[in-house]
């Protein structure tokens, strides 16, 4: 296969949703009709049953299992697809996000009776802040749940999408028929009993042939087809274009736990979802085509035995070819690196690999040189951007409680943070350290891993933080700017990058300090234009 077919038939996505929307029962279904496992129950047996431990104690041993679940791949209709693993916990940490810098598109799922929910709300303002496309998958049609209009009305307005059903149900929960494939003209009658068998469809190109009546009963039929005739007048035609520039979502209905409207969804994702995509980097648009070879870690998975130290880079290959054994520069380090056993994935097994194209992740076993975000090239100076912090939600200040091991502590934090488990601000006035999380939960989960991993010991205290806003000013010599940083001193913090932070009390703090020093901009994410 050449370098361009080997490009060209790469499929790399992520599937987000709220917990317990069916993300990995429909991983699961997927790598079943990928023929990647041979039966259902593998992926969901690694999942924590719940209530069996404490929340962080989930969370941990989540981490434990995840790298078996980061990458999973597998062929279909030729295609070689790729799934990146979005962490689904409910108090996720930074980590969820980063992995989407590494996707070219992604498929949400909602849970047909709960909605959206927040956690689908937020991983959504992210893609669509980096217009990435998204196929909508509502789940659980097997349960009684909204209508769908409403839902689709929901999905337009909470997750501010544009969507057109490229299938429609016929009926829900206890009545619920099966779909109607818009995107294949094709009926697919839902038997609750068929659970490990994928309904065929049959074709159906006109839904007003009487023979519709006597394959879903003359009144459901009736329904369908004003339902339909709704769905052409209010929702946009399907257009791939606008789909892959993040313009317009399809949307697909089904029950990935009754292996229903999975296949579908997969069909029409391999023939409409980005191939693996150009990125942007501090100097230029970097082409997938391209032969030279860059790439960057999006994720680090550090210490899965403490004893051993051992930590897994995943690396997504952007352009070029990545060779196993070959010289690569890391850019931030200035230093030349070759890597004797890059892992590939391939369903739930790890193997090494000897070449990797664009959209492919690789994992890279390191000692330390790699921190989120790094780059690697055939020795152009360029660094990936689009990895951007995003302000926290819960502050605290993080204190040594145990003075013998201060230096076991600023390691232990230096290196959580390389990982992406939460983000650590200096502040500018006495050099105390604040970390930041996206969910409550992190602070316990860094105490401990403090603990195990580092032998080091830390408390906290409370800080009324409200954001943190990077600071951005043209002209730093300016008596505003230096007004701002005088008057403000007690908010300024650095974060791990050496960039200025303003950590606001309260969004009237922020919309103050904005139409005072209108020169200072606070932006909520630590990159910008
Ligand atoms: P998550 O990864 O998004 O957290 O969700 P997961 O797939 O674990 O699914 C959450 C629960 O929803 C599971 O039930 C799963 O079986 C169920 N589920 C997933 N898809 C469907 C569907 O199409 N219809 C129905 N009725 N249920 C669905 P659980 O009881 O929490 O776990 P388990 O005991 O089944 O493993």
């Amino acid at each position: 296969m050449t370098f361009l077919e080997e490009i060209q038939r790469r499929r790399t996505f992520g599937i987000i949703s709220h917990p317990d929307a069916g993300k990995t029962t429909l991983t699961e279904k997927l790598l079943l009709f990928g023929g990647a496992i041979q039966e259902a129950g593998a992926v969901k047996n690694n999942k924590i049953k719940k209530g069996a431990t404490s929340d962080f104690m989930e969370i941990e041993r989540q981490r434990g299992i995840s790298v078996a679940t980061s990458v999973l791949a597998f062929i279909y209709k030729d295609k070689k697809i790729n799934i990146l693993d979005t962490p689904g916990h409910k108090d996720f940490s930074e980590d969820t996000f980063r992995t989407l810098t590494a996707v070219d598109s992604v498929i949400v799922v909602i849970d047909v009776a709960k909605g959206v929910e927040a956690q689908t709300e937020k991983l959504v303002e992210v893609c669509r802040m980096r217009k990435i496309p998204i196929i909508v998958f509502i789940n659980k049609m097997d349960r009684e749940g909204k209508d769908a209009f409403d839902l689709l009305d929901e999905v337009e307005q909470k997750l501010g999408l544009r969507v057109t059903p490229l299938s429609f149900p016929i009926g829900m929960g206890y009545d619920f028929q099966g779909i109607y494939n818009i995107w294949e003209k094709k009926i697919n009658i839902y038997s609750g009993d068929n659970k490990q068998t994928v309904s065929k469809g049959v074709e159906f190109d006109d839904i007003n042939n009487p023979e519709l009546d006597s394959i879903i009963g003359h009144e459901a039929a009736e329904t369908l087809r004003e339902e339909l005739e709704l769905v052409t007048e209010v929702y946009p035609a399907f257009n791939q274009q606008e789909y892959l520039d993040a313009e317009l979502q399809p949307v697909f209905f089904g029950s990935a736990l009754n292996n229903f409207g999975v296949k579908e969804l997969l069909d029409c994702f391999v023939d409409i979802a980005p191939t693996p995509q150009p990125k942007m980097s501090d100097i230029r648009m970097v082409d997938s085509k391209e032969e030279k070879m860059t790439a960057f870690v999006f994720k680090i998975h550090a210490n899965m035995d403490p004893k051993h130290r051992d930590r897994l880079a995943f690396l997504k290959i952007v352009s070029g070819t990545f060779k196993r054994n070959a010289n690569y520069l890391h850019v931030r380090n200035n230093k030349k690196m070759k890597f004797s056993s890059p892992n590939t994935f391939f369903a739930e097994k790890k193997q090494i690999v000897d070449e990797s194209f664009p959209g492919d992740i690789v994992g890279l076993h390191d000692t330390g040189n790699f921190k989120i975000g790094d780059t690697l090239t055939e020795g152009e100076i360029l660094h990936y951007k689009g990895i951007p912090a995003f302000s926290p939600e819960h502050f605290r200040y993080v204190n040594n409680a145990d003075p013998l091991k201060s230096k076991q502590l600023h390691k232990g934090l230096d290196q959580l943070m390389d990982e992406g488990v939460a983000q650590l601000f200096t502040l500018d006035l006495n050099g105390r350290k604040v970390i930041g999380t996206v969910g409550a939960l992190q602070y316990e989960v860094i105490q401990y891993r403090l603990e195990h991993e580092y032998g080091a010991k830390c408390s906290y205290e409370n800080i009324n933080i409200h954001k943190a806003c990077w600071v951005q000013c043209d002209d730093e010599s300016s008596e505003e700017f230096k007004e701002f940083k005088r008057v403000k001193q007690r908010y300024l913090a650095k974060d791990k990058r050496n960039q200025l932070v303003f950590l606001a009390d309260s969004a009237f703090s922020i919309e103050m300090t904005q139409s005072k020093y209108p020169s200072v901009k606070l932006h909520f994410t630590s990159e910008f234009e």
